[in-house]
């Protein structure tokens, strides 16, 4: 094991600072808890007011690292493979923006999935980049939307030789992972780095039974969102860089850029703990998941009307493996939709599901799960299934036969364009002002700048119709959309 793993170093410091009875006077100003509303120290207790410090003597500066934040962010990197790794308090959605701007220049464009979460739509209309659409593959049957084929990164990358990077996701919220070691064979082979949006993978990194990681797939840099796997508190976030095709300092210079001037300090020592749990621990954490998911996924293969993603569903490309900790299960075939499903599990049973979809729900079971847990799990989904006298959930239709939109004008003038809501039926012949991605599969139908066909309208109307959701749009009920005015 690598020596200094076993040290956090700025929870220490941080922790030393807080013995050390300090006279406070600095911000933040609760002052140690001591100016903190007092119904709030009774729920998060004294200890997190302890260590919401500042850049103070011996405690660092997230924006010019020297010291215990430096060393703790160095062993980051060793715990991950990476050259060089940063603390993110505001999320993966911080680190995916910081290197679409690290990236490229104005003009300039990125192959990425179609589906890649707003936070890469976002960084491309802040970096003025124009994005080159890959689209994935859908699984049959969930319908939800995997990895990209390797044949779709290839014509992209030939179609687009002057592109600055390729982007992938790794793994999805449905816990698909592509083939990413041939897509950054591919990226590589066309000069261009690949960018690894790993928000759900940072625990792959620490246990065989998981698919290999972004960055030992390949990945020139990955984002995770330790919070969402690794323990973390929410928000906090690890960007991974790995090997020369990207300039470190330039990343460095957009998080700058963008992270507040005031870091959470509380935020970072979580990062630091979580990080010292995982390599010392992860792998008996991550084996014991395994073994209460392999349970549940063992009690649940035998409930009628369900069905389990698995290995059975894997293609050898878009579809190329899958996170044995994330549980997506099919409840269509119950006569509910997947929100139903989630909605009856929350108020009926409460066991609440990290998602839902049209057809599926999705579990996220923690590194704290139980066997007990995962028991309640399954009993509250077999009496779900137990329920009689449902209708078949609508066929949804596919969106495969629309065709690729045009777009009218670029994401960043999209976004700046003045826009009004118009009802979806007479939304035809206009430049879109949002995007809206129907669920399942999640990928978009149309984004901002594109043009709203007569065979979107007719998909959208019908999807809504079917009990699908939809993200993007401001009516969530997709009754109206914004479109461009003038
Ligand atoms: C695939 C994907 N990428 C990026 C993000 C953004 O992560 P964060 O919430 O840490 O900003 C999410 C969040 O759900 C996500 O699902």
């Amino acid at each position: 094991m690598d020596c200094g793993q076993e040290r956090a170093p700025l929870l220490e410091a941080l922790l030393e600072y807080a013995r050390s009875s300090p006279c406070r006077f600095h911000v933040p100003g609760h002052g140690g808890g001591r100016g903190a509303p007092e119904d709030l120290l009774d729920v998060i207790g004294r200890g997190v007011f302890d260590i919401d410090a500042t850049e103070l003597p011996g405690l660092d500066d997230l924006n010019s690292p020297a010291g215990v934040i430096a060393r703790a962010q160095e062993l980051a990197a060793r715990a991950f493979g990476a050259g060089r790794s940063f603390f993110l308090v505001n999320g993966t959605t911080q680190g995916l923006q910081a290197l679409i701007l690290a990236a490229g220049r104005p003009g300039g464009r990125v192959i990425l999935p179609r589906n890649s979460h707003r936070s890469v739509i976002g960084g491309l209309v802040l970096a003025g980049l124009d994005p080159v659409f890959v689209t994935p593959a859908v699984v049959p049957g969930f319908n939800f939307a995997a990895g990209v084929p390797s044949g779709e990164i290839a014509r992209a990358a030939g179609e687009h030789p002057d592109a600055c990077a390729v982007l992938c996701v790794h793994p999805n919220y449905y816990g698909a992972v592509g083939d990413t070691q041939k897509a950054s064979a591919l990226a590589h082979a066309a000069g261009m780095p690949l960018l690894a949006d790993e928000a759900h993978g940072c625990h792959l990194y620490f246990h065989q039974g998981y698919p290999a990681g972004a960055l030992q797939a390949g990945a020139d840099a990955a984002v995770q969102s330790m919070h969402k796997t690794g323990g973390s508190l929410t928000q906090s976030s690890l960007l991974h860089l790995r090997g020369s095709l990207l300039d470190g300092d330039r990343v460095f210079s957009a998080l700058k850029l963008m992270q507040t001037s005031s870091p959470s300090y509380v935020l970072m020592a979580s990062l630091d703990a979580a990080r010292r749990r995982m390599a010392l621990n992860g792998r008996d954490l991550l084996e014991r998941l395994l073994q209460a998911v392999g349970k549940l996924r063992d009690d649940l293969a035998v409930i009628r009307g369900i069905e389990v993603f698995g290995p059975d569903h894997l293609d050898g490309d878009g579809i190329f493996d899958y996170d044995p900790s994330r549980v997506v299960v099919r409840v269509s075939g119950l006569g509910l939709t997947g929100r139903q499903a989630a909605d009856w599990l929350g108020r009926r049973r409460g066991v609440y599901v990290e998602m839902a979809d049209r057809d599926n729900i999705v579990l996220v079971p923690g590194l704290g799960v139980t066997r007990e847990d995962c028991r309640r799990a399954a009993l509250a989904l077999k009496d779900l299934a137990a329920g009689e006298g449902r209708k078949p959930v609508p066929d949804l239709p596919g969106p495969a036969d629309i065709p690729p939109p045009r777009v009218l004008m670029n994401l960043r003038e999209a976004w700046f364009a003045a826009s009004r809501p118009v009802r979806v039926e007479e939304a035809a012949g206009e430049a879109c002002a949002e995007w809206v991605a129907v669920y399942p599969p999640g990928i978009p139908v149309v984004l901002p700048g594109e043009e709203v066909t007569p065979e979107m309208v007719n998909y959208l109307i019908r999807a809504r119709e079917a009990g699908a959701g939809f993200q993007g749009p401001s009516d969530p009920a997709l009754k109206f959309l914004r479109i461009i005015s003038g």
